[in-house]
C-alpha cells in the first residue's frame, strides 16, 4: 500500500530528536524529497486534544491501560488522517515518536503487559511498521536536565512524564535499547550525547545507505 518512507525518531526525554527532525527534513527537501513531519501523541487536531490530556501536569494519573488506549486512539487518528495518506502520495513521513514510545513508556516504564500493547497495535495499525527507526540514547540524568530546562524556558506545562522520576526514566532507556535489539532490521541506535552536527551526519548516512538519496548536511540554527 505504501509508496513513501516512514521514519520514526524515538528515545527518552531531552535527546534532541526535534532538532534532528528539522535538520533531516531540510536536508531531504533540498534533495527533492517531499517530506511531512509529525509528532506523537498528536499530529492531527483530534490527536492533539488527546495529547493535551495526557501530557499536561494537572491531568493527574491514569491507569496504564487507559493511557495506552488513549495513545492508540490518537495514533489511529494520526495514521488514518495524516501518515497513511502522505505515504500513499509517495511522501516521506518523519515522526517524533510512534509505537516504540508506548512499548517503552507504558510497557517498560509503567509495567503494562507488552502483549496488550502488541494487541492494540495490531488492531490500530495491522501489519504496518515504520521503515526505519532511530533510537536516540542518552544518560537519563542528562536528558531530563535538558528537557526540564526547555520546558521551563517555554512555560509549557507538558511535563507529566518528566516528573515521573529517574528510576522510571532509567527503565525507559533500557526498554528502548531492548526494542532496538528486538527489531534490528529497522532500528538504529544513535548516541545522543554527540554534538548536533555529528548526529545529523550520522542520520543522513543511514538514510543515504538505505534509500539511495543523497541529502547534504544542513547547518543547525
Ligand atoms: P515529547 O513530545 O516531549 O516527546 O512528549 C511526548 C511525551 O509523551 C513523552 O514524555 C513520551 C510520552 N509518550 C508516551 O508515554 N507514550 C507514547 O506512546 C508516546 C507517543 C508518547
Amino acid at each position: 500500500m505504501t509508496k513513501g518512507i516512514f521514519i520514526t525518531l524515538e528515545g527518552g526525554e531531552g535527546t534532541g530528536k526535534s532538532t534532528q527532525i528539522k535538520l533531516l527534513q531540510q536536508a531531504l527537501s533540498i534533495a527533492g524529497v517531499g517530506v511531512v513531519t509529525a509528532r506523537e501523541p498528536g499530529g492531527t487536531d483530534q490527536a492533539e486534544r488527546i495529547r493535551d490530556l495526557l501530557l499536561q501536569r494537572d491531568s493527574g494519573t491514569f491507569d496504564p491501560m487507559t493511557e495506552a488506549l488513549l495513545l492508540f486512539a490518537a495514533r489511529r487518528e494520526h495514521l488514518v488522517h495524516k501518515i497513511w495518506p502522505a505515504l500513499k502520495k509517495g511522501q516521506w513521513v518523519i515522526s517524533d515518536r510512534f509505537a516504540d514510545s508506548t512499548r517503552a513508556f507504558q510497557g517498560y516504564g509503567m509495567g503494562l503487559d507488552m502483549q496488550v500493547i502488541e494487541n492494540l497495535y495490531q488492531i490500530v495499525a495491522g501489519k504496518f511498521q515504520p521503515d526505519l527507526t532511530f533510537i536516540f540514547d542518552i544518560d537519563p540524568e542528562i536528558g531530563l536536565g535538558r528537557s526540564m530546562k526547555r520546558l521551563k524556558d517555554s512555560a509549557l506545562m507538558e511535563d507529566r512524564y518528566e516528573r515521573m522520576g529517574l528510576p522510571f526514566h532509567q527503565r525507559l532507556r533500557n526498554g528502548f535499547l531492548e526494542i532496538a535489539q528486538k527489531f534490528p532490521e529497522r532500528c538504529v541506535i544513535i548516541d545522543a550525547a554527540q554534538d548536533i552536527q555529528a548526529i545529523h551526519r550520522q542520520v543522513l548516512k543511514v538514510v543515504e545507505t538505505r534509500y539511495g538519496v543523497k541529502p547534504k548536511e544542513v547547518q543547525n540554527g
